[in-house]
């Protein structure tokens, strides 16, 4: 197995896949497409919307003892127990659930800002403005000094000396992402972890996971990272949603709550069964990709090798994208196309890739991968989501993101290739 440049699904699993996602190669507006937008929010898994669907219907309240409200509640308790076992891989801490990955993200900034001691914190330059802004606007609230750990553009990735040099014994906090939503690379975390820990033991570090939620286990528990977020709908899911896994001592931290609750309990307000429901039909989906590989009944060895062969047909197709083949040249060999932080090697990325053609602005090109039928999402530099990050990177005038998603295919990847071509060639 040749896992440096990824594993291929066969077409037979590919198809399966498919099958199991809403408008997967065409919409009913745009008609046949290929939507290579996943990283703007993922395709939609049929299971996830259906049941979220299924159990809007009750009106019942599930906090009430009876039969339906103990099943509405049923989904509530696992659905939190598996997000926290089986996605974030916790053996303690808190679920967050919140409308939005961001809010979270606002949340727990201010609750560790609040009550950490220390007189700075970290940030990177890469963040999304949800991760940016919470420390920023935290910053200013609580009197803190933030500082931002710069980029390497040659990689794309937050370098752990460049966050170490940045943190001293007074760095209350340190948030970095776990991959970037711009060009996919994915962030040395154990290492930033290590580095900065070396310097201040009991720090407190977090990390925006929206980006790589989808591609990727993640580990807070070996980490020993203090909070990590995702976003389902761009893992498979439904929109209006966030959540983070909080760990116990910033759980045990003052928080907003619902007094007579206990102290770890974040949820204010009425949970949603649904959106628990919608991400146990995600953990049932990737396990049953694990179960294509392993003989095993445990949900959880099953799911973490899900994402593992995820992972590694995302790296195959974007080997694919990168290199091409003899037929059809991949990005890296066609005349006038430029790659955002493209180190040689394609295992420390997701499955985003960050391009420019010559001759077309960042929205032109858009506009014209969409005419030919492919779904891209423009981040030039004039937009708030992206100006601080593409100039980051060294991509002033911005660049397009062209994010496919596990279930696509060689094909797939091919015919984006080709049009690629004949956009580069006009
Ligand atoms: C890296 C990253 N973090 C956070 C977010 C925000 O997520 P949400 O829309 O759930 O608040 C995004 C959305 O694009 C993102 O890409």
């Amino acid at each position: 197995m040749n896992e440096e440049k990824g594993i291929m699904f066969d077409s037979e699993l590919i198809a399966e896949l498919k099958s199991q996602f809403y408008m997967p190669d065409e919409d009913p507006k745009s008609g046949s497409r290929l939507f290579f937008d996943n990283s703007g929010g993922s395709l939609r898994l049929k299971k996830a919307v259906e049941i979220k669907e299924a159990l809007e219907r009750y009106p019942d309240c599930p906090e009430r003892a009876h039969e339906t409200g103990l099943m509405l509640l049923d989904y509530v308790k696992k659905g939190t127990e598996e997000i926290l076992d089986i996605v974030f891989d916790a053996k303690s801490g808190s679920l967050m659930s919140e409308l939005s990955a961001s809010q979270c993200m606002f949340q727990i900034v201010d609750i560790i800002m609040e009550n950490a001691e220390g007189t700075n914190a970290v940030v990177s330059v890469l963040e999304h403005p949800s991760a940016f802004d919470a420390m920023q606007f935290h910053c200013e609230k609580h009197g803190r000094e933030l500082r931002v750990a710069q980029a390497n553009k040659e990689t794309g990735r937050i370098d752990p000396e460049e966050v170490a040099r940045l943190v001293d014994k007074d760095t209350c906090l340190v948030s970095i992402m776990s991959a970037s939503n711009i060009s996919g690379s994915v962030m040395d975390i154990e290492g930033i972890v290590k580095a900065v820990r070396a310097i201040k033991p009991e720090i407190y570090i977090i990390s925006d996971a929206v980006q790589h939620a989808p591609h990727m286990v993640m580990d807070v528990e070996s980490l020993a990272l203090d909070a990590m977020n995702f976003a389902p709908y761009k893992f498979f899911s439904i929109r209006g949603c966030g959540y983070a896994y909080v760990s116990d001592r910033v759980a045990n931290m003052p928080h907003h709550k619902i007094i007579a609750k206990d102290q770890k309990i974040f949820a204010l307000g009425t949970p949603t069964p649904g959106n628990f429901a919608a991400m146990m039909a995600v953990i049932d989906y990737v396990a049953s990709i694990g179960k294509k590989f392993i003989d095993s009944e445990d949900r959880k060895e099953l799911y973490r090798e899900g994402m593992r062969r995820i992972h590694l047909q995302e790296r195959a197709l974007l080997y694919r994208i990168l290199e091409g083949t003899e037929e059809v040249p991949g990005l890296r060999h066609i005349k006038g196309v430029e790659i955002s932080a493209d180190p040689d090697s394609v295992e420390e990325r997701d499955l985003i890739a960050g391009i420019r053609i010559d001759g077309y602005s960042i929205i032109g090109l858009a506009e014209e991968y969409q005419r030919r039928g492919v779904t891209t999402a423009p981040r030039d530099a004039a937009s708030i989501y992206s100006n601080r990050i593409v100039n980051a990177l060294g991509a002033d005038k911005g660049l397009v993101r062209v994010s496919p998603m596990h279930c696509h295919s060689a094909e797939d990847i091919d015919r984006f290739l080709k049009i690629t071509a004949e956009l580069a060639a006009k």
